[in-house]
């Protein structure tokens, strides 16, 4: 397939970057892919669009202030057809002016004496602007976007223990007063709007941004209530047809409205939306990729809100949400340690991508079903942390019944009626016990019901009458309220399966001490190690790892013959080749690195603490990696001196695995040929490896600072690395060696192997100079 000149740049090592869309891609085929597909064609459309809008445009200034746009253009129109007049919104000083073609463009620019309203116009061609794709605009507060997950994890290991830690999940990602006056403000400005247009109608927010469950940045879910619009309508019409008496004002506001255009009574949802969709692109400022999805078991218009930056969507059939979202918000209420444990219990599952899918759909749990799911597991605690349902409707007073679309939603909407709960558990073992109670529990073979409180067997389940509509799946949880709806019938058996196995190894982790005291030696604690994305002691299939195998002959090996050494022969050798990668990808390429043990490392709980204190002596360097992390602002000092020194070795686990959390942050394996050209008054011998180490070392920090290469908010990668010692071979010949197996966050994949690719080549290359510089005398 032919590339499109100038959009496409190739990469060292097969790669290509398409700069048109921003999009980097690992090989030829993947480059074809992507220029056959629609985002690219449709920004080529664009642009194409663009440049001819640009080579018939004017850009006028000059005249007064308050000029309306249609001046404009009756005044260009001497000259041929104004196709479009766009004014500069915000101090309406300036306007770009499409004219019919080039033609009259060379009219208009030869004509030098241009005057409106007694003003002299200054015309001028427009400027030739690359086309650039807009990047994303970044959602959430700047305070959220500050919390990337080491900066998170810095925070965590502060606190002193780990019910600590969970209410501090809630204060670092609930909304700040200002979003939350924002969001009221937005959802303000929607309401002035749609009655405008939808007399009598009500904009009424649910899910995240009220729920209680607010996470900065989160989607603001919006629904238009039209109820009363309906009757406002039937009334109008009516009094418009009697034509005697009729209140004016309905009759002026009737007039502006969109309502004679459409009967609400009648429409059908689609034609509704699609009215809503129009309304909140034409009128509703600072709105726009307005899109109405119609297929889905909610149909909704989706937008966003350029000012504030929030995502959202709006329904018009969606009267239970509000009801759960009331259900949601008196659970919080009813007992304090349901919104931090739902708060942990998310970002795990986001972590671990088991939850989340931003925008519906997919194979994921959406952040409603795993709150249920929590607050299934509070009501199934002795004694109960929650009530479940069944046993609200007995404190029930007889005005408090309320029925929407036909099923029973009725609760005390005032917690204080609700039964105060005799749980005394804290949060760390209510934690602990959420991932043990599901790491074995039997999705697909039962039914879990907040109604009851219980599980119900599938057997039991199917032969009660909401199982018609109730779609059975590998995940099945009742809604509480409308209970033919399975709210995790997206969620396929691999999702399913990985959220037990993911359970299972949180567990697992919970039981031991790491998870349970703060350490003293400054390492990682807690819920930290429970947020390292894919970080699993799984049986994860194993096709397409992305694995780099160390010989443990790179002159790790001790001096001594194996004899000598015991059985810690090959742990020596491992422990220097795993200082030596941790050396490269911190100290060499300028990633954070932040290490970890394996989750098969479990420290029982049982052990003593001196056992916790040995392992956190072993682990102390490592503990230093996290404080040198890039993060802290301290870039210059992780730079520390390549000559020989009494590092690491000595000091690492002696544990087979060893994991590390890695961020990259800029471009480190992008041009470094040329970078190293630049450098090359310093390029020293070949045969001083520590040389050689701080030559790649300062070739890392000059793309970190080249021009475009700011530190940005979030790393550019981030992937875990576990390293293993395997001995493969025949029992009298052994191959020995360590394997590196990389995992990068799951969306990360594709961009991943590139970097992963220059690491093939890179990282074996630089261990060995960094054990070889370990081993040579000291250079004076
Ligand atoms: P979300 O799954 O988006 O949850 O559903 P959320 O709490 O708003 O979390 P964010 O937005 O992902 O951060 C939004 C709301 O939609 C209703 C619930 O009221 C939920 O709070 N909902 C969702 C249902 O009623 N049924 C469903 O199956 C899903």
């Amino acid at each position: 397939m032919a590339e499109p000149a100038g959009d496409v740049e190739a990469l060292p090592r097969g790669g290509f970057r398409c700069c048109l869309c921003r999009v980097t891609v690992a090989n030829k085929p993947s480059l074809d892919d992507h220029l056959r597909g629609k985002k690219h064609q449709h920004l080529e459309n664009l642009r194409s669009i663009r440049q001819t809008q640009e080579l018939r445009s004017v850009f006028v200034s000059g005249f007064s202030k308050g000029t309306p746009a249609s001046e404009l253009s009756d005044y260009f129109q001497a000259y041929g057809e104004v196709i479009n007049v766009v004014m500069d919104k915000d101090k309406g000083v300036y306007a770009i002016v499409e004219l019919q073609n080039e033609e009259m463009l060379k009219n208009v620019l030869a004509q030098t004496n241009h005057s409106l309203g007694g003003q002299k116009l200054r015309v001028k061609p427009r400027e030739k602007k690359d086309f650039k794709k807009k990047p994303p605009r970044k959602q959430g507060s700047a305070r959220q976007q500050q919390l990337n997950p080491e900066k998170l994890a810095q925070k965590l290991c502060e606190a002193d223990d780990v019910d600590a830690q969970m209410s501090l999940m809630v204060q670092l990602f609930e909304f700040s007063e200002s979003e939350r006056r924002l969001r009221d403000l937005v959802v303000t400005l929607f309401q002035e709007v749609f009655l405008e247009f939808f007399p009598g109608s009500a904009i009424l927010p649910f899910g995240s941004s009220v729920n209680s469950f607010d996470v900065s940045g989160c989607d603001l879910d919006l629904f238009l209530d039209l109820e009363k619009a309906k009757h406002f309508q039937a009334s109008a019409k009516g009094s418009s047809a009697s034509q005697d008496g009729a209140n004016p004002k309905l009759d002026s506001q009737s007039e502006d409205s969109l309502l004679s255009d459409v009967d609400l009574t009648t429409a059908t949802v689609p034609e509704v939306l699609e009215l809503v969709a129009t309304v909140l692109q034409k009128c509703v400022p600072g709105v726009h990729n307005v899109q109405a999805v119609l297929n889905a078991r909610r149909p909704v218009v989706k937008f966003c809100h350029k000012e504030s930056g929030l995502r959202g969507d709006i329904s018009i059939n969606n009267r239970l949400a509000l009801c759960n979202t009331r259900f949601l918000q008196l659970c919080t209420e009813a007992d304090e340690r349901v919104r931090p444990l739902v708060y942990v219990v998310r970002y795990w599952a986001k972590q671990q991508v088991l939850a989340g899918n931003p925008f519906g759909g997919g194979p994921l749990l959406n952040n409603y079903a795993l709150t249920l799911l929590v607050l299934f597991f509070l009501q199934t605690r002795s004694p109960p942390v929650l009530p479940t349902v069944a046993r609200l409707r007995e404190l029930l007073d007889d005005e408090e019944q309320t029925t929407v679309d036909g099923w029973d939603c009725s609760f005390p909407k005032d917690s204080a009626k609700w039964d105060p709960s005799r749980n005394k558990e804290s949060l760390c073992s209510l934690l602990a016990e959420f991932f043990h109670v599901f790491e074995d529990y039997d999705f697909s073979g039962c039914v879990i019901s907040l109604q009851e409180g219980q599980l119900l067997p599938l057997s039991t389940f199917l032969s009660s009458e909401v199982s018609d509509k109730f779609k059975i799946g590998s995940f099945n949880l009742q809604d509480p309220f409308e209970l033919s709806h399975n709210v995790a019938a997206n969620v396929n058996k691999k999702t399913a399966q990985r959220f037990q196995l993911c359970c299972r190894s949180a567990a697992k982790y919970c039981r031991s001490l790491q998870y349970q005291r703060k350490s003293t030696k400054g390492k990682i604690w807690g819920l930290v190690r429970l947020f390292q994305p894919g970080n699993l002691e799984t049986e994860a299939d194993t096709a397409g790892e992305l694995i780099i195998c160390l010989p443990l002959t790179l002159a790790a090996l001790p001096s001594k013959s194996p004899e000598h050494h015991g059985g810690d022969f090959h742990q020596l050798g491992f422990q220097k080749v795993c200082a030596g990668v941790a050396f490269v990808l911190r100290d060499v390429l300028k990633c954070s690195c932040l290490e970890t043990q394996g989750f098969g490392e479990e420290l029982a709980s049982n052990d003593s603490k001196k056992e916790e204190e040995q392992s956190e002596t072993k682990n102390e360097p490592l503990a230093a990696g996290f404080k040198r992390s890039l993060d802290d602002g301290e870039e210059k000092d992780i730079f520390s001196p390549f000559a020989k020194r009494p590092r690491t070795e000595a000091l690492l686990p002696s544990g087979e695995n060893m994991t590390w959390d890695c961020s990259v942050w800029h471009h480190v394996w992008q041009g470094r040929r040329r970078v190293r050209r630049q450098l090359h008054a310093l390029h020293p011998d070949p045969k001083d490896k520590a040389a050689l180490l701080e030559l790649e070392a300062k070739v890392s920090e000059a793309i970190s600072q080249q021009k475009g290469e700011a530190r940005p908010v979030d790393p550019l990668l981030r992937f875990i690395v576990c390293a293993q010692l395997d001995v493969d071979g025949t029992p009298g010949k052994p191959d020995t060696h360590i394997s590196l197996r990389f995992t990068p966050v799951p969306e990360q994949a594709v961009a991943f192997k590139e970097f992963f690719h220059f690491l093939q080549h890179f990282l074996p290359r630089m261990v060995e100079h960094h054990l070889a510089s370990q081993a040579e005398p000291q250079v004076q």
